[in-house]
């Protein structure tokens, strides 16, 4: 089962939400995708976690998070102290985007998703917020920052710091930048825990899987992920 117990409104909300995605056709990306990956875990998690797309594995098997990006996810909440349980796990863009090697073949090469097609996908992302309703709301990696906080976002600039989440009508465009403002809480994380929702940034889980220093990748990630559970109190 895709959801853990939890509200049943709102995990009614998010099956309708899922079935509705499966047949989304609001960019070409769906054309070559084998299906709509759309977000899983508790219904009233508090905590959403966002990552970039479905990865090869992901989109075989209709559930974000599952392939290697997700054990390193996995493993680095585990080390943070974040229970599964408070935890809804969800990506910017819910089709695998890939390219085929030049000259052909079979390996499915994943391609960075773009800002129309984060923008096409934006509803779903939106919808998943509203309904979950977290406490706090982590982007993993540099798509899931600008998908959240608009394409000005940088991740080696603010990652680790606790921000107010931006109000939904914003999100994704340039003035939520602004809204999440210079406000790096980082320093206090205690300080900002209970006053509205939170977004924390950091890397992705795949950025670990790349690093020549995989061990300081890890460790980093889990700092970051420690200042999200703080928030979550
Ligand atoms: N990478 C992502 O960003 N999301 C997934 O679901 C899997 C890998």
């Amino acid at each position: 089962a895709p959801y853990l117990p939890g509200d049943p409104a709102a995990r009614a909300d998010l099956e309708a939400l899922r079935r509705a995605a499966g047949g989304c056709r609001g960019c070409p990306l769906y054309e070559n995708a084998t299906q709509t990956v759309f977000g899983s875990g508790s219904p009233r998690a508090r905590a959403v976690l966002v990552g970039e797309q479905p990865g090869d594995q992901e989109d075989r098997r209709g559930a974000p998070f599952v392939g290697p990006a997700g054990r390193v996810l996995d493993e680095a909440l585990e080390e943070a102290g974040i229970e599964r349980g408070d935890v809804y796990v969800t990506n910017a863009v819910k089709h695998f985007k890939f390219r085929r090697p030049e000259g052909g073949g079979k390996r499915r090469i994943h391609e960075t998703p773009n800002m129309r097609e984060m923008h096409a996908c934006r509803p779903w992302l939106l919808a998943e917020l509203r309904t979950v309703d977290p406490d706090v709301v982590v982007a993993l990696g540099a798509t899931a920052g600008k998908a959240l906080l608009g394409s000005s976002f940088r991740v080696t600039k603010q990652r680790g710091a606790l921000l107010p989440l931006p109000a939904l009508d914003l999100i994704g465009t340039p003035e939520a930048a602004e809204a999440a403002g210079d406000a790096a809480e980082a320093a206090a994380p205690e300080a900002a825990a209970g006053e509205g929702v939170r977004l924390l940034a950091t890397i992705h889980p795949s950025a670990v899987l790349r690093a020549d220093d995989r061990e300081a990748m890890f460790a980093g990630l889990v700092e970051d992920l420690k200042i999200a559970a703080i928030a979550l109190g």
